[in-house]
């Protein structure tokens, strides 16, 4: 089974599509067989990062059923190793995939065969990108420094957690834990997870018992990225502690990537950063990053609707 990494931010311009494009790089250059997937759906980049100009295929093929397989939704790169579906003629539509659906192609991801697949997902907390970012335990929260990023990155860790408590709910159940949760803490209180994890506590235990055990299995990793000298070096640990004492959730903080105009020049001259700025501090911090977390994911566990 593929080790599959979804790369969430909240925010567009974070570097999602820069992080992806770059660890699948790294990934393929040390020989591991890569897949990267465009999964931005509506606004789909990542095939100019990895120099594919014109995808003649893509997610949506697949999707609209003109290919029977995902795999040939696949286009090779010029880089050995690394292969892409572009979600580059996705329409509008395709952006609100129905849930059956999803699961389905989930189901058909997990089963390609690649040592790496990557999720290049798109901002916000629209239900495709946390049912994708929900594929596998081990998903990457990518932010820069800015409070309006880090809000919105908080945002998403937040949605994910209830969109994953959701999932153990039937419609009418979930419909009454929102009233309860209402009559117990207010009107307001059923946006906030730790209102409802601890309504669910006392009124679901064994329903309780089984999210506690998810969420602890969960390895979720956060980077900052676009660093400049003067931020914050360990702004991403206060980040992470803030989140476990908020929302509960264990997110490991996996390291900073530096600001460097480099990265600018690299996608204007449609080259990979790191094989044009191999000498720069953002593609050594790239490096690091790559081996901690190839190092540190382990095994694959997929969720267990897949
Ligand atoms: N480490 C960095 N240093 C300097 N600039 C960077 C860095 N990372 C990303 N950028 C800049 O930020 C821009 C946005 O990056 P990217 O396209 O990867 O973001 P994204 O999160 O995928 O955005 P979207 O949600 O719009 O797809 C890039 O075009 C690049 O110019
Ligand atoms: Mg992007």
């Amino acid at each position: 089974m593929p080790h599959i990494w979804p790369i969430g931010g909240g925010k567009g311009g974070s570097g999602k599509s820069f992080l992806a494009s770059s660890m699948g790089r790294l990934l393929s250059k040390s020989g591991r067989k890569t897949l990267l997937i465009d999964l931005d759906l509506g606004a789909a980049n990542l095939h100019t990062m990895v120099d594919v100009p014109y995808p003649e295929k893509c997610f949506s093929d697949f999707i609209s059923r003109k290919v029977a397989d995902l795999n040939d939704a696949v286009l090779p790169t010029p880089f050995p190793n690394l292969f892409l579906i572009s979600g580059a003629h996705d329409s509008l539509d395709i952006a609100n995939l129905p849930y059956e659906k999803k699961i389905k192609t989930l189901k058909s991801i997990a089963k390609l065969k690649y040592d790496y697949i990557i999720l290049d997902l798109g901002a916000g907390t629209a239900f495709n990108t946390l049912d994708f970012f929900l594929a596998s335990r081990n998903g990457i929260f990518i932010t820069t420094p800015e409070p309006t990023s880090i809000e919105n990155v908080y945002r998403l860790m937040r949605a994910i957690y209830l969109r994953r408590i959701r999932h153990y709910f039937s419609a009418t159940d979930f419909k009454s834990l929102e009233k309860k949760t209402k009559e117990h803490l207010g009107d307001d209180s059923f946006n906030k997870p730790e209102n409802i994890v601890s309504v669910v506590k006392t009124e679901y235990p064994e329903k309780y018992a089984l999210i506690k055990k998810d969420f602890g299995d969960f390895r979720f990793k956060l980077i900052l990225n676009q660093l400049r000298k003067q931020d914050n070096l360990v702004l991403g640990e206060q980040i992470c502690k803030i989140i476990k004492k908020h929302l509960g959730i264990n997110v490991e903080f996996a390291g900073n990537i530096a600001y460097d105009e480099h990265v600018h020049d690299a996608i204007c001259q449609r080259v990979c950063f790191l094989d044009r700025y191999p000498h720069t501090k953002a593609a050594n911090d790239l490096r690091v990053l790559n081996k901690k977390m190839s190092n540190a994911f382990g095994e694959q566990m997929m969720l267990n609707y897949l």
